[in-house]
């Protein structure tokens, strides 16, 4: 089963890549896990000049790289009480055409950090509400990592115990929804 992760940071040492570095660790064995790298290359989404044009190969390697995924991890930061614009750039990029975009019936989960109290918790809201706009799987769960630069140790392991519980939680969750969508016939 492969899993792609996503995370709404650019930044090289960002907490929420580190997040998503922490997921891995919890997956199981058989779990593919793939950390993509690709959003910052993605352009500025315009629908006059772009939308009717092949996508540029950044967007459609994304786009593929989420076709060929089971399920879809997000993690994301809290930039001015929402989602970062970069990553919703690239969702406005994947939901298009809107029936057929390969974020469709996806299961996806989403989790987030930040520095301050809270977690990225509305960021977080956003991003389920953007995702499920998008025709997606959201699941259930919540990891909303505050206070960030003191929940990592040196080797980036999560290390509240609750806040590692709450993360197995929600990846149990998004690969129950993908074994529960494995059932339904095609
Ligand atoms: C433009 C900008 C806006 C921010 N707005 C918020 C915010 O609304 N809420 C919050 O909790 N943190 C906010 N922060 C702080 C982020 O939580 C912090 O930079 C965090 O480390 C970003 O995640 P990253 O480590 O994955 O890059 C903001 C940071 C930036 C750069």
């Amino acid at each position: 089963m492969k899993v792609l992760a996503i995370s709404g940071s650019l930044r090289p040492d960002s907490y929420n890549t580190k997040l998503l570095r922490a997921a891995e660790e919890l997956f199981p064995p058989e779990v593919d896990f793939v950390l993509y790298q690709g959003v910052k290359a993605v352009p500025p989404y315009d629908e006059g000049d772009d939308d009717a044009q092949v996508a540029p190969m950044s967007v459609a390697a994304l786009r593929s790289a989420i076709g060929e995924a089971d399920a879809v991890l997000f993690a994301t930061p809290e930039y001015n009480a929402s989602i970062p614009g970069s990553l919703k750039n690239a969702l406005d990029w994947i939901s298009r055409p809107l029936a057929t975009n390969t974020l469709r019936n996806k299961p996806v989960a989403v989790v987030g950090a930040s520095t301050g109290a809270f977690g990225a918790v509305w960021a977080q809201a956003d991003l389920r509400k953007v995702l499920a706009a998008i025709g997606a799987r959201v699941v259930e769960g919540e990891v909303a990592v505050g206070h960030a630069p003191t929940r990592f140790d040196e080797n980036g392991r999560l290390e509240d115990e609750s806040l590692r519980e709450q993360l197995q939680e929600t990846l149990d969750a998004l690969l129950a929804e993908v074994e529960a969508r494995a059932l339904v016939p095609a």
